[in-house]
């Protein structure tokens, strides 16, 4: 049963089902979860919520008055109050989330647009990556964490903002700030041409078998002719849409080009369609974890991927992406909040203690202290814990 109740009310084990805001208006990223700890319930009750909903099918009700229990002679103490995640954190994602909620109608508008026989022109995205390049210029990494977790909307859309948060990220390192813009542009409408491809096989909720994944892999031919007929779209913007599925071996589609005919633009733009697949939970598989994508990547050899590259984003993204799972040296389990320019000493938020299960919601930053290191990327799972912790 769904129920009202104020903030003041929840408590750990309880399901939130509603913050009783639209998903743009508050600092979640999700807006139905479970109150797993205390740390949890703490930044539910300090947050400017008015009124939340929970579902009791799911979760625990609200706690019931026993009007037997003898009232205490003193009122007991107050129990102390975890402190919430940075503030500064809630900024990002209100910023990361504006940038997706605009990328994904813009990608929905472009569509609309191809389908009715409207012209297609670049400046139609332009606002929308210049939302983008925001949000990365404040966090590289919120707006990523954003497109994971906000997996209501078809893949399409997710997957193209992804894509193209990842592109101008990575892009940054060595392109100018003038072709960024064209760039994450690129990113926007590399999958442009899946408006050919029925929704049956598009939105299928499983894995495409057979003749479905034949369909599917037209979408690339089908961009180029969109992208060609308008004869509005840079080089590289096209290449991004046209070569995001080649392999350096020549076994991509669909042109199946060798490395030396493959754009360094196209060859960023299949890495980073890999990754965001891989690392993006679907209806019928887990999100990988984004340690574990990169391994996979590799050990597929340099056949699939170009090598300098891939090495160069695993360097971009950092020996522990961000939200990458660890277990310190001080036996607590956290997960990768921002990188330091020490790539193996980033910034932790600790959330379980071993030794005495204890939750906790604790910076590291790693940088700054000599007393604690990375023992080793774990499984979240395996000690009780999942990506639902980090809201
Ligand atoms: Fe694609």
């Amino acid at each position: 049963m769904k129920k009202k109740i104020l903030p003041s009310q929840a408590r750990v084990g309880m399901y939130i089902d509603s913050l009783g805001k639209d998903w743009m208006e508050h600092n979640y990223l999700r807006s139905c979860f479970l109150i797993k700890n205390e740390a949890m319930l703490a930044k539910l009750k300090s947050s400017q919520l008015k009124e939340i909903a929970i579902d009791t099918e799911k979760g625990l009700d609200v706690e019931e008055k026993k009007p037997d229990t003898p009232k205490p002679m003193h009122k007991p103490a107050e129990k102390p109050v975890t402190p919430a995640f940075p503030q500064t954190t809630g900024a990002d994602i209100q910023q990361a989330k504006m940038a997706y909620k605009m990328a994904s109608q813009v990608i929905r508008d472009l569509m609309n647009d191809v389908r009715s026989g409207k012209a297609l022109k670049p400046e139609q995205a332009a606002s929308s990556a210049e939302q983008i390049i925001k949000s990365i210029d404040s966090n590289p990494h919120t707006l990523t964490a954003v497109t994971r977790i906000k997996n209501r909307d078809e893949y399409t859309f997710q997957h193209s903002v992804g894509v193209a948060t990842l592109l101008a990220g990575f892009a940054k390192e060595t392109y100018s700030n003038s072709a960024i813009e064209e760039i994450t542009i690129g990113g926007i409408i590399h999958d442009i041409g899946k408006i050919m491809v029925p929704d049956s096989i598009l939105n299928k909720p499983d894995k495409l078998e057979g003749d479905e994944f034949i369909i599917m892999k037209k979408h690339v031919t089908y961009s180029r002719e969109i992208l060609e007929k308008f004869n509005n779209f840079t080089r590289m913007q096209i290449d991004i849409a046209l070569l995001h599925h080649e392999r350096p071996d020549g076994m991509g589609y669909p042109l199946g080009l060798k490395a030396e005919d493959i754009s360094e633009i196209g060859a960023m733009g299949a890495i980073i369609d890999v990754y965001d697949a891989l690392s993006t939970r679907r209806v019928y598989k887990k999100a990988w974890e984004p340690s574990q994508a990169l391994k996979s990547m590799l050990e597929w050899g340099p056949g699939q991927f170009n090598q300098p590259l891939l090495l160069r984003f695993i360097k971009y993204l950092g020996v522990y992406p961000v939200g990458t799972w660890v277990l310190l040296e001080s036996n607590r389990v956290g997960f990768i909040l921002s990188q330091n320019e020490d790539k193996l000493r980033p910034v932790v938020q600790a959330n379980l203690e071993l030794k005495t299960r204890r939750l906790m919601n604790q910076e590291v930053d790693l940088s700054a202290i000599t007393s604690d290191a990375i023992k080793g990327v774990v499984s979240p799972q395996a000690y009780g814990l999942n990506d639902d912790f980090v809201i």
